[in-house]
């Protein structure tokens, strides 16, 4: 595994603490304000003239070009991404879209993992297909051979989600983006799994994509998204994109993205422990067939988390023996007492999502042999969370009788 624990000279806990701040040694208050603002005032026309000039930088333009309040959370997703620029944007859905927008022209062909987000995959059947963009869903497992023989002239983006947020299949990604690159495409990987655990520019990524509405935010509140990159080519692209789109979130929620930001270190590492705590117990559980936790030894994909990840989050999957039926998982999540039944992940409440029936893919894979639930751990006591899934598990085995 890479020491990936000091990138920057500071430990990331440190980092996110200080990034985004005006120092210590300043007479102010310790977290910088919310700016609100569309109009920018100029003190003459040849200042406004020049300002036109400065949408790529971080400069008082226009309230659609970014304010001192985008500026510090940019910097910090850039920061824990390891790139160079962040474009912050209004979901992490439209994180996604913006840069598949940025890099795809009529005629061109894009390849997508069977196991992506739902919604992406709904955006690429809709609104690329309209656009007349190909879309290829391809077995996330594919290695490089396998990869290469689906591409073809006119490919030139790889999407990546790694692990998938549902299955988690946990892709080659530095083979993988190797090969794209080798056939001229571009790489753009949904990173928001991985967060810091995985630095997508050390692994041949292009773009990378935060739905900041998990960890980020942290607390189910929020919704916001963000595109990093490491060059300023992809910078050129991603932000005259945004431009064009009037891409935009609002400065509240920049801050309370911030402000989320500053405990996320001790989240996650709560987070992972209690998850792979919870993932422990149901690995030995008779109604469990598997647990699909990239971190947790012997799941599927652990030896390529172990070799590119420096830590992992805390959503997983289960997989139920084949004579259990989805409908007593169904009561079994209805059952339990501290699991949410809801979408999304990463705040600081546990969630308990059945998935079979719910999750669409055309390219043969996704296939795990019986009914699935996605579980997020959240902040809550590991073993007041293992009691009510044991008392779920009751329900469960009661509606089997
Ligand atoms: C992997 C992944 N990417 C992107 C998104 C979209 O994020 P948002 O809900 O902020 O639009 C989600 C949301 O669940 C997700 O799970």
């Amino acid at each position: 595994m890479p020491d990936d624990s000091k990138p920057h000279g500071h430990a990331f806990a440190t980092r996110l603490s200080h990034v985004g701040r005006a120092g210590t040694n300043v007479h102010a208050f310790v977290n910088p304000p919310v700016h609100r603002g569309s109009t920018v005032l100029y003190p003459d026309i040849a200042s406004r003239k020049e300002a036109g000039n400065k949408r790529f930088e971080q400069a008082l333009v226009y309230g659609t070009m970014g304010t001192p309040t985008h500026w510090p959370l940019e910097n910090a997703i850039a920061e824990i991404e390891g790139g160079t620029h962040c474009q912050i944007v209004s979901t992490g859905l439209a994180a996604v879209t913006l840069p598949l927008l940025a890099y795809l022209k009529a005629g061109d062909h894009c390849l997508m993992p069977d196991s992506v987000y739902g919604p992406t995959r709904g955006f690429c059947d809709t609104m690329l297909a309209k656009m007349n963009i190909a879309t290829t869903y391809y077995d996330p497992c594919i290695d490089a051979a396998g990869l290469g023989a689906l591409c073809r002239p006119e490919t030139t983006v790889l999407y990546l989600e790694s692990p998938g947020s549902h299955t988690f299949e946990v892709q080659d990604v530095p083979a993988l983006a190797a090969e794209a690159h080798r056939r001229g495409a571009k790489v753009l990987l949904d990173n928001t799994w991985g967060i810091h655990h995985f630095q997508p520019f050390r692994h041949g990524v292009d773009v990378s994509i935060q739905a900041l509405t998990k960890y980020a935010v942290g607390h189910s509140d929020v919704l916001l998204g963000g595109v990093t990159v490491n060059s300023e080519e992809e910078w050129q692209r991603v932000r005259s994109a945004a431009i064009t789109l009037g891409q935009y979130a609002s400065p509240d929620d920049c801050w309370l993205a911030l402000r989320g930001l500053r405990t996320m270190a001790v989240r996650l590492e709560r987070q992972e422990r209690s998850s792979l705590e919870v993932a422990a117990w149901l690995a030995t559980r008779p109604e469990i067939k598997s647990v699909l936790h990239p971190a947790l030894p012997g799941a599927p994909g652990h030896d390529i988390w172990k070799r590119d990840f420096t830590g992992a989050c805390s959503l997983f999957g289960i997989v139920f023996r084949p004579d259990i039926s989805v409908e007593s998982t169904h009561a079994m999540a209805e059952a339990l007492q501290l699991f949410g039944k809801g979408a999304s992940w990463g705040g600081y409440e546990s969630l308990a999502l059945p998935t079979t029936g719910f999750v669409t893919r055309t390219a043969g894979t996704g296939e795990f042999g019986g009914a699935m639930m996605r579980l997020h751990i959240g902040l809550e006591d590991p073993g007041d969370l293992i009691a009510d899934l044991d008392q779920g598990m009751v329900r469960l085995n009661a509606r089997r009788e």
